[in-house]
């Protein structure tokens, strides 16, 4: 079960503080839902989260206990128990609603472990007290773990060649831009210009394509990379950023398509004084790249080189040839 931490919220604590649930976004969030203070399970629950407390806050885990208890009712438990975790008051109900656990004005006692991006990663629900703050522990340790992994949206990206012609709706595009205009660059320039190539515009840029990049001739939508020096940072010693800029647009652009399920295949072989006139771009900017957008197809429909390249694993220099510590790799130094 995943879902989106309801972001939009904001509740008041035990002292009438409103708490943006947004402020906890960066840190694993153990939000428990229990339906009231004071109550003997609610009671032993609480006290075993606030004994845990320190191996919570090992693992960068902040507790967060709900109800539908005012303010008042909240401080004088935290108060007579000596709770430091925050306490929510959910009074209306509306968080409780957002994660299903209120029936007939009635709390479910629940559990949602959410991870640094606020997903829900796991739910513990009609939660039986006894035993449960170990268990939460115990997922929330093995979590951390596997978060140290190397990012599987990274891991599964490929520069996919075999493609679907089949069209992607224009909100799946404007997310994959949205996304690219998320990236970080040099004083927030922003020197990332995309222009969406689709319909004529499409068939006029498809017409720039060497032979090499056939297989780009069924993208339904290809999306044209562009900039100029001038839009972004020009430092000493030859650092104009706008090149590296947009190559973090396009990156962030291509993580976002793996997550939905689409080909994002940055080329480089394009006639680019075509494409510009194809597409408007005047001939002093630099047409950085041409993405090429599809849903993934039939790896049979590939050259033999390219199906090969397809199917097979991934290629990279070894790290130590590319990454040293305290000084260039050995090769290069
Ligand atoms: C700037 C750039 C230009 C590229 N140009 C082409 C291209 O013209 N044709 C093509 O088939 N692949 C092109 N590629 C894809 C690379 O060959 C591919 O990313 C690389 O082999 C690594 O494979 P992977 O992305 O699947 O890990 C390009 C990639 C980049 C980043």
């Amino acid at each position: 079960m995943l879902f989106r931490f309801g972001l939009g919220f904001s509740l008041p604590d035990k002292d009438e503080k409103l708490v943006e649930l947004s402020s906890l976004l960066g840190r694993y969030v153990v939000l428990y839902f229990y339906p009231r203070a004071g109550t003997p399970g609610c009671t032993q629950e609480a006290l075993d989260f606030q004994r845990a407390l320190p191996r919570f806050r090992a693992l960068d885990a902040v507790v967060v206990g709900v109800s539908p208890d005012k303010p008042a009712a909240l401080a004088r438990f935290a108060q007579a128990q000596g709770l430091e975790f925050l306490l929510l008051s959910d009074a209306e109900g509306a968080l409780a609603e957002a994660y299903g656990v209120r029936d007939h004005g009635k709390i479910e006692r629940s559990t949602f472990l959410l991870d640094r991006a606020g997903v829900v990663r796991w739910a513990w629900r009609k939660v039986r007290v006894p035993g449960h703050v170990e268990e939460v522990l115990g997922t929330l340790a093995s979590l951390v773990q596997a978060d140290k992994g190397l990012n599987g949206l990274i891991r599964v990206r490929r520069a996919k060649r075999a493609l679907r012609s089949d069209p992607i709706a224009d909100e799946d595009i404007m997310r994959l831009l949205e996304a690219a205009h998320l990236a970080p660059s040099c004083f927030n320039n922003q020197p990332w210009r995309f222009v969406v190539a689709q319909g004529e515009k499409l068939e006029a840029v498809k017409k720039a394509l060497p032979g090499g990049n056939y297989w780009a001739l069924k993208s339904p939508a290809i999306v044209a990379v562009a900039s100029h020096p001038e839009l972004d940072c020009r430092l000493s010693d030859h650092r104009d950023y706008f090149l590296f800029d947009c190559g973090m647009a396009v990156g962030f652009l291509m993580i976002q398509a793996t997550q939905m399920g689409l080909v994002a295949h940055p080329i480089a072989g394009y006639d680019p004084l075509a494409v510009k006139a194809a597409l408007g771009i005047p001939e002093d900017w630099v047409l950085i790249t041409l993405v090429v957008l599809g849903w993934p197809g039939d790896p049979g429909e590939l050259s033999e080189k390219h199906r090969e390249i397809e199917l097979g694993p991934r290629v990279r220099k070894p790290l130590s040839s590319v990454a040293g510590w305290n000084g260039l790799p050995k090769e290069d130094a």
